[in-house]
């Protein structure tokens, strides 16, 4: 029975997924299956964008069928002519013998190679142009993603960019079809990369023509050829595209790669590993007798620093590892700084022939010193990994270099006062776990982006409210205004949800449509957002979030921390006579005594004794 998915009034998804394939191309295990996407456009003209794999060929047909209900096909373009997308072509022309086949010239010398016939079609070039009554089509060729007669195909009407392999994921599409639909960045993320990576990835310098070319159009909706339909955030997986298409990293952090028989060259990885973590260096590692290539190269694309580490094997690179390495000097992996660890116990040889190797690459920067094991580490290699993570740790750009030198004047001259120059807004963070309710005070609420709409704040961990968002994923702010009283601050801070009901005695039981209550009263505006990521920053949880709803509720200026310092929070009273007191500069607490304990906790808004002053 046909399966198919609206995208728009007029066009729709008659693709088909599949979950029983092993290996994709032959090569990439895809243990979430792979989705093979097809579209049929009805307009005055009926047209169907590509076809599929022949392992889903009937399920495929049955949704052409249905979609077109009695009309005939009008026209065919073939995309891509990769059997992944084109098998079908043939069962297309026996079904709608009137239909006409719109590809370029490359396309057709390999539509008639891989069938035995000699089919007719329509040619297209660069900018020519398809009118189907309503919408018009632009063709954009895009040699090389993934194969030289790839081209795209802009309909200017609905603003669709229908991208072929571009923009594709692994992973059946399991009853969604557009990426706002998942939790994109948490479930698919890796799989995009990898897809990336392995199949485009040789060919950035093509991906970054087509970046440019798309960069001309104006996109409401991309539409691949694998995986999901981008109708929001189009910038969050563009983004990589750029990213990835020039070989930068994303993000600073090691990938460790290892190939070892005996554990003991496992055991030298294990060991720069923990020194790099105690660094707070961000680390992977993998197995590659293990890991699958693919997942190897996709975390080569993702991470900053790459470490090879392999025993020797006939004189050479273990074989797994080597295996690796060809398949990323393939993928032309560049720009990247590389640590080499060798293990052999009468003639040690991987680490050179690794630096051959990802020597041919572009921009390769080794660190001078392979740490060279025989058999197992020793104490002496104990300290050469040592001084491998140190190294690794002073070629990261932004990391805090360790200076003995002058550590102390740097510390001194850090004074937290300066924070307080910082401006502040004041906000109620409220969040909702089944039926409980809760929120609390916080003073760190920024928009990070505008498209997509994204926003950052920070929770300590020690609220009710941050447990609740780990569990949920979702917020609410209500931004805090000038008129906002103290009682705001006494209903919503100063003690803790685990133990109280912070909502008791709140009048209104006004809700967003992500049901979170929110507080209207004292408040100029309301956000709703969903979590995207999360940043474990000891203390704190840095939280990116999309916004899902937003409003305003009035135009009272925001309530600033300067202006509850000023204005708000009661004035400290002075300790009786003859007592001393320390007096807390977030909430006014005052604490009586002589001295402050190091470890003293506020009990009104949990601030630690940093933020306590003598009166
Ligand atoms: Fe999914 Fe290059 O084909």
């Amino acid at each position: 029975m046909y399966c198919t998915k609206k995208i728009t009034n007029d066009l729709t998804w008659v693709g088909a997924n599949d979950r029983r394939l092993a290996m994709f191309e032959g090569v990439y295990s895809v243990p979430g299956g792979v989705s093979y996407n097809s579209y049929l456009l009805m307009d005055e003209k009926t047209v169907l964008f590509d076809t599929v794999e022949k392992a889903v060929q009937r399920r495929f047909l049955e949704n052409v069928a249905s979609a077109l209900g009695d009309r005939q096909l009008d026209f065919l373009v073939i995309q891509h002519m990769e059997p992944d997308h084109s098998a079908a072509i043939e069962d297309i022309l026996v079904r709608y013998p009137n239909v006409k086949l719109v590809c370029n010239a490359k396309t057709l010398t390999f539509i008639n190679q891989f069938t035995g016939l000699n089919i007719d079609a329509h040619i297209v070039k660069e900018n020519d142009t398809l009118n189907t009554g309503r919408h018009t089509f632009h063709f954009v060729m895009a040699p090389m993603v993934h194969w030289p007669e790839v081209m795209v195909t802009y309909d200017s009407t609905d603003k669709i960019l229908f991208s072929a392999d571009a923009f594709g994921t692994f992973g059946a599409l399991n009853g969604a079809l557009f990426a706002d639909e998942v939790d994109f960045n948490k479930d698919y993320m890796d799989e995009a990369r990898r897809y990336y990576s392995n199949i485009v990835g040789k060919y950035g310098n093509q991906v970054q023509a087509l970046l440019k070319k798309a960069g001309a159009l104006d996109i409401k909706m991309i539409c691949p050829l694998h995986g999901f339909v981008w109708r929001e955030n189009l910038s969050s997986l563009i983004s990589k595209y750029v990213l990835w298409s020039v070989y930068q990293p994303e993000e600073n952090g090691v990938m460790i790669a290892y190939a070892s028989v005996y554990g003991n060259t496992e055991n030298a990885a294990e060991i720069l590993a923990c020194r790099l973590r105690e660094k707070g260096i961000k680390t992977v590692m993998f197995d590659v007798s293990v890991t699958p290539a693919s997942e190897i190269i996709a975390a080569a694309f993702r991470w900053s620093f790459l470490v090879f580490a392999s025993t020797t094997y006939n004189a050479g690179i273990f074989i797994s590892m080597e295996a690796l390495l060809d398949d990323l000097v393939a993928h032309n992996i560049q720009n990247r700084t590389v640590a080499v660890i060798e293990n052999g116990s009468w003639a040690a040889t991987s680490g050179g022939l690794i630096r051959e190797k990802l020597g041919k690459c572009k921009n390769i920067n080794f660190i001078e010193q392979t740490v060279s094991i025989k058999s197992s580490v020793n104490k002496a290699q104990l300290s050469e990994l040592k001084v491998m993570a140190d190294a690794i740790e002073n070629s990261f750009p932004n990391t805090t270099k360790k200076d003995e030198g002058n550590k102390s004047d740097r510390t001194a001259s850090v004074d937290t006062n300066a924070m307080f120059k910082l401006s502040y807004g004041l906000f109620v963070l409220t969040a909702k776990d089944g039926t409980k309710d809760n929120g609390c005070i916080i003073n760190t609420a920024t928009q990070i982006t505008a498209s997509p709409l994204r926003i950052s704040i920070a929770v300590n961990k020690a609220n009710f409210t941050h447990a609740m968002i780990i569990k949920t994923g979702e917020f609410n702010l209500s931004v805090l205004a000038e008129s906002a009283p103290f009682s705001i601050f006494e209903q919503f801070g100063f003690h803790s949800g685990f133990n109280t009901d912070k909502f008791a005695g709140y009048g209104n039981n006004e809700r967003t449509v992500n049901g979170i209550r929110y507080v209207s009263e004292f408040a100029n505006s309301i956000i709703s957002a969903k979590v995207s990521e999360s940043y474990d920053y000891g203390s704190h949880t840095v939280f990116m979030a999309d916004v899902t709803q937003s409003f305003v509720l009035s135009n009272e200026p925001s309530l600033t921390y300067q202006y509850y310092f000023n204005n708000i929070k009661p004035k400290p009273q002075p300790p009786q006579e003859g007592k001393k007191g320390f007096v807390c500069k977030i909430c006014g607490y005052v604490f009586e005594g002589n001295s402050l304990p190091d470890d003293f906790i506020c009990p009104l808004c949990k601030h630690g004794s940093a933020d306590f002053e003598m009166q």
